[in-house]
């Protein structure tokens, strides 16, 4: 299954307008929160003066973004910058450095300012259920972008933006079953795991899992958190060799940078990535394309971070009592070296 940066960017707009006829078509089932602004004047002496322009002001969007722990949070995080201004919303903007604690302050501090919509990406799954009641108490609609939520009361937000994470994970197997298909076993392999009881490295491993256990000679030997970032997946790659004595045959890497990081590691070690271990990532960024080019990853599982204009128009419809689906996900592909010459001058992250 291969597919082009340029397709994919075609289909979220047209995924954008789907949700727009969507809603439009699906007024009678309310959104949990008014989300309407009731008088202006009380709200107006907590919000930017920028953001009162007479009768028809912008709508204010309070985003809580996780961290910058990735090319891919960056990319998503310009994304949502660039997509506000162009839809003109008022983005109040606050990056919590990887921090739960922080996240939820920052949602306290957009309830406080009397925020038209909030949204976030949770760098954790749990332990969110008191601050979104908080924002239901207030009457601020929540929008889940990215990362998903463990929770009993699933109405406490609006809608989740952002990619199916099981089926990455399955797509990460399905490769590697057909990689290996000819190849007696056993498969030995190395998992490098995201932020851990984050929703990505969660599911990611999930789905992996459940594919390649069709495959009772592949096994997953190693396996720990690498936080998602180059350094933890170089130092704990470099742990697993040691431990392995190099005898690792495949490379699951949650992101991209982590197996950037681990690439260098398996370099430092005398091994030849790409060949002497299969390596297999997620995400899809412009570095991981030139890796796969020079041949030292196989195959990379996209994970689309352009989430901007599909969280600005679901912002919208929102703040205009629409209602939209519980569950928006991006359209993405899978990317192997056959085709990454091709495909790498076309990313845009
Ligand atoms: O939640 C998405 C994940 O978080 C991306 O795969 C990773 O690169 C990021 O840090």
């Amino acid at each position: 299954m291969l597919g082009s940066n340029r397709t994919g960017m075609a289909l979220v707009h047209l995924l954008i307008v789907c949700c727009v006829l969507l809603a439009g078509c699906s007024r009678e089932a309310a959104a949990p929160a008014d989300p309407r602004p009731e008088a202006d004047e009380s709200r107006s002496p907590d919000l930017p003066s920028e953001a009162i322009a007479g009768e028809k002001r912008r709508i204010v969007l309070g985003f809580s973004q996780l961290g910058s722990e990735s090319d891919w949070r960056n990319a998503n995080t310009r994304s949502i910058r660039e997509a506000a201004k162009e839809a003109d919303i008022e983005l109040l903007f606050d990056n919590a450095e990887q921090s739960q604690e922080k996240q939820i302050e920052a949602i306290r501090r957009f309830i406080e300012r009397k925020v038209d919509v909030i949204a976030f990406a949770p760098v954790i799954e749990t332990g969110w259920e008191d601050i979104l009641t908080e924002a239901r108490q207030a009457g601020i609609p929540v929008i889940l972008s990215d990362r998903a939520v463990q929770i009993s009361d699933p109405s406490l937000y609006v809608t989740f933006i952002g990619a199916d994470f099981y089926e990455e994970g399955r797509k990460a197997g399905k490769y590697l079953l057909d990689k290996k298909r000819n190849d007696p076993g056993p498969v030995i392999i190395a998992e490098l795991q995201g932020t851990e009881g984050s929703s990505p490295s969660i599911e990611r491993g999930r789905g992996f899992r459940d594919i390649i256990r069709e495959r009772p000679d592949m096994n997953i030997v190693y396996s720990a958190p690498a936080d998602f970032t180059v350094e933890k997946g170089a130092e704990v790659m470099r742990q697993f060799l040691r431990e392995s004595g190099g005898e690792i045959d495949v490379l699951f890497a949650h992101n991209d940078d982590m197996a950037l990081g681990a690439i260098e590691a398996i370099e430092a070690y005398g091994l030849r990535p790409g060949k002497d271990i299969v390596i297999i990532s997620v995400d899809g960024t412009r570095k991981a394309f030139e890796m796969m080019v020079e041949g030292k990853i196989n195959c990379v599982v996209e994970c689309n971070p352009l989430l901007g204009p599909i969280l600005m128009q679901a912002v919208r419809e929102i703040y205009e009592g629409r209602t939209l689906p519980k569950r928006i996900v991006p359209p993405e592909s899978v990317f192997t070296e056959v085709l990454a010459e091709k495909e790498v001058a076309n990313r845009q992250y």
